[in-house]
């Protein structure tokens, strides 16, 4: 095939990153971290595309009997539970174990949180790192069977507990072998709000796969789709910016029954045309937040996980999930909040599977939405 005229000036990924890294030293690190969540979201595109032809798709059963809690061992075998209770498919298991070794190899993170792992992993070799990571290794995985979107977020945090660790380590030599719970308090670092996040964002496998990502501060919100013919993430979308009004609504409104009065005031406001704008907003819902943050990130509006009066939180989990997503959407000109108009990004998590409420989106529409939300005094 001919090479497009455009091509030529391909801005790859390893580029762009470098020519970051160049202009501020101090980035170097986080260019490393970069490199690797990109080629860890290489290899689950590739799972997630190959799906269906390796034999990947459905549940990861669990080995007889022994996750199922069936004492005689005989239990037929049963799909393997995440600490949420969520039936582990085989992908999220198996993309789980790419990004977590190929964080675990750049030697650059103490400590890892992942919506597949029970517990916070402490990284021996690198716990003086500066960075801690948070990620959600496949999101929207009930769609996986059917090949629709799914995608993975990732976050990039500062260790504010290095000192911490280090003090321990000098008073229990003993500490980072055994990971004593006194040690494993160096997870603190990743119980951070996401307005403290170094970096976020997500890789999106659809019809391409997209990743997007920040490093807040100055930086834009850049995305880079996969050639697959050069295996390369290239520049796409150089500075992503949320449109300040939309007219989609994205949220599952099968749940609206359980919603609280004003949300669905909101909703049923807003889909008659009897908002702000006199407009009437369309439902776009794909099940996957990554697939409908990415949408409403590129054509406006207001994606909501909203919590009910069955799941008060929600079902989003708050580290790996909302902060990132939403702190992505506010560095992109958009706006965040929670089922009760606070910020998402000033909620300090207790604890790394909490769940929370999150409405991210427009501007103009979060800004609507939270007239709704936070009770006239
Ligand atoms: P995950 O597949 O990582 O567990 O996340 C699924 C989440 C999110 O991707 C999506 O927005 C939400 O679940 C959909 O929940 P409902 O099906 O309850 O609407
Ligand atoms: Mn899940
Ligand atoms: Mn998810
Ligand atoms: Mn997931």
């Amino acid at each position: 095939p001919t090479v497009a005229q455009g091509q030529l000036s391909t801005i790859t990924l390893q580029r762009y990153l470098s020519s970051l890294v160049s202009s501020d030293e101090s980035l170097r690190e986080m260019e490393g971290l970069m490199l690797s969540i990109a080629m860890a979201c290489k290899t689950i595109s590739t799972l997630v595309n190959r799906a269906g032809i390796n034999q990947l798709t459905g549940l990861e059963t669990d080995v007889m009997g022994t996750r199922s809690g069936s004492q005689s061992g005989k239990g037929k075998n049963k799909a393997k539970k995440n600490i949420q209770g969520e039936d582990q498919k085989k992908l999220d298991v198996l993309s789980n174990g790419v990004l977590k070794n190929a964080l675990k190899f750049t030697g650059k993170l103490g400590l890892l949180a992942s919506e597949e792992e029970d517990e916070a992993l402490l990284i021996e070799s690198a716990l003086d790192s500066r960075y801690v990571a948070v990620f959600d290794p496949l999101d929207g995985s009930s769609n996986i069977d059917a090949s629709i979107c799914t995608g993975t977020i990732f976050g990039v945090l500062e260790d504010d507990t290095v000192e911490l660790k280090n003090e321990y380590k000098r008073n229990n030599d003993d500490c980072v072998r055994n990971a004593d719970a006194e040690c494993v308090s160096s997870t603190e670092a990743l119980l951070q709000p996401g307005s403290q996040l170094a970096a976020s964002g997500y890789c999106m496998y659809s019809s391409s796969t997209i990743l997007v990502f920040t490093l807040g501060g100055s930086h834009p919100v850049i995305g880079f789709t996969l050639d697959p013919q050069l295996g390369e993430f290239v520049l796409t979308h150089p500075n992503m910016r949320v449109p300040k009004r939309g007219t989609y609504y994205s949220v599952n409104e099968g749940n609206s029954w359980l919603w609280d009065a004003s949300i669905r005031h909101y909703i049923d406001k807003i889909k008659r045309g009897e908002g702000e704008t006199k407009k009437r907003y369309s439902s776009r819902y794909v099940g996957s937040m990554v697939g409908d943050v990415h949408r409403t990130l590129l054509y406006g509006g207001i994606f909501g996980n909203p919590g009910d009066v069955k799941h008060r939180n929600g079902k989003l989990r708050l580290v790996y999930e909302c902060s990132p997503m939403s702190f992505l959407v506010e560095q992109a000109g958009g706006g965040s909040c929670t089922s009760d108009g606070g910020s998402v990004l000033e909620v300090v998590p207790e604890s790394v599977h909490q769940r929370s409420t999150c409405w991210l989106g427009s501007i103009e529409d979060v800004e609507e939405l939270r007239a709704y939300l936070i009770p006239e005094e």
